[in-house]
């Protein structure tokens, strides 16, 4: 049996958010457990490798919201890689989670929350996109990776992001020729249909990855807003 230690417990309005380290050593895993459901853990971040990729040259990006600092440090890599400069604004629904980061209980977030070009809100990212208050943007990326997708929510009420007015919104955020990114457990052709009444250009990106001896596609959706 795996050694699983808690490396984090809070209860928030929402529900349990829960951070634990399972194994030790070269083998260790790092999960996050928010509201009941998975919501990352680390054995598996080529998608967010991906995320990072797709951010590639921007020079504002908004990422929402921060899990265990996988997508953060991905655009921090490909920044690096790439010899750009990089803002980073990650908004992250639960105030444990970045209070955690602060603290640096994992070396993932401890990197998102001392990397100067990265800075953590604590809000609601639909909110944040809806000029309802947080950073006020423009971004030339928005990487959304808040549930596992459409189709398998973390809380209820982030469904509304993926409605058309919502994409709408977060699509008026970007600056032109930026892009808005969405993190998804399996393609999603609602969602891809959505964005594609905000323009029609939207397209799916999809990515097979093995885990425990499963096979997934993830799909990330994409809407690039044309150059002025
Ligand atoms: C799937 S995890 C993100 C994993 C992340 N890509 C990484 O690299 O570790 C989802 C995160 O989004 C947060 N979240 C959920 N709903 C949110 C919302 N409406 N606004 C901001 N953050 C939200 C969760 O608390 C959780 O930390």
């Amino acid at each position: 049996m795996d050694e699983v230690v808690t490396l984090g417990r809070a209860e928030s309005d929402r529900g349990e958010v829960l951070l634990r380290r399972r194994g030790t050593g070269a083998y260790a895993v790092e999960e996050l457990v928010v509201n009941g459901t998975f919501a990352m853990d680390s054995t598996e971040t080529h998608s967010e490798r991906e995320l990072g990729r797709l951010a590639g040259g921007a020079p504002r990006v908004l990422i929402g919201g921060l899990g265990l600092g996988w997508t953060v440090a991905a655009v921090l890599d490909e920044a690096d890689r790439l010899g750009l400069e990089v803002q980073v604004d990650v908004v992250e629904l639960e105030a444990a989670l970045v209070a955690w980061a602060r603290e640096g209980r994992t070396p993932t977030l401890a990197r998102a929350a001392t990397d100067p070009r990265v800075r953590l809100h604590v809000g609601d990212v639909a909110a944040v996109l809806a000029r309802r208050g947080g950073p006020a943007g423009p971004w030339d990326a928005i990487l959304l990776d808040v549930d596992n997708g459409p189709d398998f929510l973390i809380h209820a009420q982030n469904d509304a992001l993926y409605t058309e007015p919502a994409l709408r919104e977060a699509y008026d955020r970007l600056a032109p020729g930026g892009l808005l990114a969405i993190w998804c457990q399996a393609p999603s052709p609602p969602l891809l249909a959505a964005l594609r009444t905000v323009d029609a250009s939207a397209e799916e990106h999809r990515h097979r990855v093995s885990r425990e001896g499963r096979t997934f596609t993830y799909a990330i959706e994409v809407l690039r807003r044309p150059p002025a």
